[in-house]
């Protein structure tokens, strides 16, 4: 019997194509060029399933158009944002996506934006290699101490968990606003809210750590930071959309928030161009999950997946 084939879009790590060029007619993307809708359409003539990722735009218009053949999409992420579900589901394609093995990843990536805006590391790395650095000072470049201060976390899955987690062992006090009050052995500690105007005044800094989608768009907007306290630090490795860039930049430069560390953008790559001209933000391209073990691990669980819904199994990475 033939093997199913597979469109895999952007290149995998070496071990997850090698895996999937065994089991799989599998077609590669070597040059790693970015998709469009219609290579995705034409790439996938034919095809049983789709591997993409979160740069590949599986919208309705591009779902409606995949051939009948296509019976399941994996995609390198846990984030879903990036692919109508409802199109989905409506053309009876399962999707498969890659949660937990990505968590510890995503949380140390958020502390290190945390770290980096709270002790300007953006800001002392640019003037290190201007050459402009004159040597140590006793008032030079102060940042402000992270432990002690409260953590407030907006979106407690698996990620904000662990972030919670993390940030208890830097001396943070952690809060959180999430639907559901969670056990304690997820919180870690963390005081739960359920309302913002209560949460985000007690957020020395802010942590976005909820999924992206029509529900969460531009969430962090001019009211909700009007509520932060002065001096605020916002950290964001979830999804760009969930910011309104004009008014982070606007607090950015009225000092109400002193600094950000920001790992996604709405539109992303692309960024709204005032980023670029503010000393206290720190811009990161999307490196949330960006290690070998954990790329590894998250090829290896998408194809997991898609193994087992063209087996005819139910897989427990089943969005
Ligand atoms: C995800 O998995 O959704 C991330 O954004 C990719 O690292």
């Amino acid at each position: 019997m033939s093997k199913p084939i597979l469109l895999v879009t952007r290149r995998l790590p070496e071990s997850v194509e090698a895996r999937a060029a065994s089991s799989y007619q599998a077609r590669f993307n070597p040059a790693d060029q970015r998709t469009t809708q219609a290579g995705i359409v034409e790439g996938a003539a034919g095809a049983d399933a789709v591997l993409c990722c979160p740069a590949d735009r599986m919208d309705a218009a591009t779902i409606a158009l995949l051939p009948a053949s296509v019976r399941v999409i994996g995609t390198f992420s846990v984030g879903t944002d990036h692919i109508d579900l409802p199109a989905c589901a409506a053309r009876g394609i399962a999707v498969v996506n890659t949660p937990d093995v990505l968590t510890e990843a995503t949380a140390e990536l958020t502390m290190l934006l945390i770290l980096a805006a709270a002790r300007r590391a953006g800001e002392g790395e640019r003037m290190v290699r201007a050459g402009e650095w004159t040597g140590w000072a006793p008032t030079q470049m102060l940042g402000t101490l992270v432990s002690g201060r409260r953590l407030g976390i907006f979106g407690m899955g698996r990620i904000g968990q662990a972030v919670a987690r993390m940030a208890q062992g830097f001396g943070m006090k952690v809060h959180y606003l999430n639907r559901s009050h969670l056990p304690e052995e997820r919180s870690h500690g963390a005081i739960y809210h359920d309302t913002w105007d209560t949460f985000l005044p007690l957020c020395d800094v802010l942590s976005l750590n909820a999924p992206g989608g029509a529900e969460t768009r531009h969430w962090l907007n001019a009211e909700r930071i009007a509520h932060l306290p002065r001096g605020a630090i916002v950290a964001n490795a979830a999804r760009g959309s969930l910011v309104d860039d004009v008014a982070l930049i606007a607090a950015l430069r009225s000092g109400h928030v002193a600094a950000a560390g920001l790992d996604v953008f709405d539109g992303e790559p692309a960024l709204h161009p005032d980023y670029m001209t503010l000393e206290n933000v720190v811009l990161l391209p999307h490196l949330g999950s960006a290690t070998v073990e954990t790329r590894r691990a998250m090829g290896m669980l998408a194809l997991d997946g898609i193994d087992a819904v063209l087996g005819g199994a139910r897989p427990a990475n089943l969005v």
